[in-house]
């Protein structure tokens, strides 16, 4: 057997990435404070693969209990999604998502060094780009400064990644996510914002089932075709699986460096009407929206050319937004 810790793993991205593991047959310890996940979406994992994973709570910004875990468990490979992630909040308290993303990551990664775990898939954003000169944005386009404290974070984690990897011969992937969306096909796991959301996808969809009035639609003077500004939606489900290639590819040696970075978008970009009118159309709802001004820090565009994760990965994603925004949809219908 081997056994992957996924870190975050009751969170949006991190549970639809155990769901995967499980169904290619690996063993999934689960580390998560529940500090933005629920307890319930353990059992909603067992009951879609059959199969209850290992689930420790705690924080990883405890040193000891980190270092604990691995001496009592025996890791062949980590995924870590373990962080907070709001751009905004992380604004108003950037020491918490120091605290939170660089010292968790740390102890995770002396506890790897110290335990010999040599494989490391890692949770980044195609937010280290910022606004690219180029479009879509490939692996080499240069990392812009980061607006928010969140997106920093990112961009430091995948430094003190390139260097652990470089000093005592780690392989680490580090995997640069567009917009994530959608819920699985069971409709049993999904993603459960606290508050208000912050996120396109899930004002949609809280919007559709009446519990906002009205989606604001930040701008539509972006220079794009119709407005609104340019985004690239990628279902959860086929994020989840290049997580899977992924370790896979770190495991049976098939990198080519000891660091390497992927993107993960479909390589369409949608814009905002875009998007609304498309799950109008999948979900034969209509949504109450109104344009209002540009929202503080936001982008014209992004969409990814995915080429290389295609290539090198062999992970292509599969699933049309129409189909991404049904799911998201029906997952919103249970909630
Ligand atoms: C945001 C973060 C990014 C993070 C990503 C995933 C910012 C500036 N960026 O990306 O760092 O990695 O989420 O969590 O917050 N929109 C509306 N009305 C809404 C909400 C959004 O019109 O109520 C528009 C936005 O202006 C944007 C698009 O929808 O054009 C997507 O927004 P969002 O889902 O928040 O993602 P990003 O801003 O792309």
């Amino acid at each position: 057997m081997t056994n992957i810790l996924v870190t975050g793993g009751l969170g949006y991205i991190g549970s639809h990435t155990v769901v995967e593991l499980q169904k290619e047959g690996f063993d999934v310890v689960i580390i998560d404070d529940l500090s933005n996940s629920e307890a319930f979406v353990l059992d909603r994992i067992s009951q879609i693969t059959g199969i209850a994973p290992d689930f420790h709570q705690f924080d990883l910004k405890d040193k000891q209990k980190t270092a604990q875990f691995f001496q009592e468990n025996k890791i062949d490979g980590i995924i870590h999604f373990a962080a907070s992630k709001a751009v905004g909040e992380s604004m108003e308290k950037p020491l918490m998502y120091y605290r939170n993303n660089i010292v968790g990551l740390l102890n995770l990664l002396e506890a790897a060094k110290e335990n010999q775990v040599d494989n490391f898939i890692f949770s980044s954003s195609c937010t280290v780009y910022g606004q690219a000169d180029k479009l879509p944005i490939d692996e080499s386009a240069p990392i812009k400064k980061a607006e928010s404290s969140y997106g920093k974070t990112k961009q430091m984690g995948e430094e003190i990644l390139e260097d652990f990897s470089a000093a005592f011969d780690k392989k680490v992937i580090a995997l640069r996510y567009f917009n994530p969306i959608g819920a699985h096909e069971s409709a049993l796991i999904g993603e459960l914002p606290k508050g208000v959301p912050n996120n396109l996808i899930p004002f949609v969809t809280q919007t559709a089932a009446g519990i906002r009035e009205c989606l604001s639609v930040f701008g539509d003077d972006y220079p794009t075709r119709d407005g609104t500004a340019i985004r690239d939606y990628i279902y959860v489900v086929d994020l989840a699986q290049a997580h899977v290639k992924g370790l896979k590819r770190l495991i049976s040696g098939e990198n080519t460096s000891n660091y390497e970075i992927f993107n993960l978008g479909t390589g369409t970009g949608s814009t905002v009407l875009e998007v609304v009118n498309a799950f109008e159309a999948a979900n034969n709802v209509k949504l109450n929206f109104k344009i209002v001004g540009r929202r503080a820090g936001d982008i014209t565009a992004a969409y990814a050319d995915n080429s290389k994760a295609e290539n090198e990965l062999g992970w292509k994603p599969e699933t049309p937004l129409e189909y991404a925004l049904k799911t998201a949809w029906e997952w919103q219908k249970t909630l």
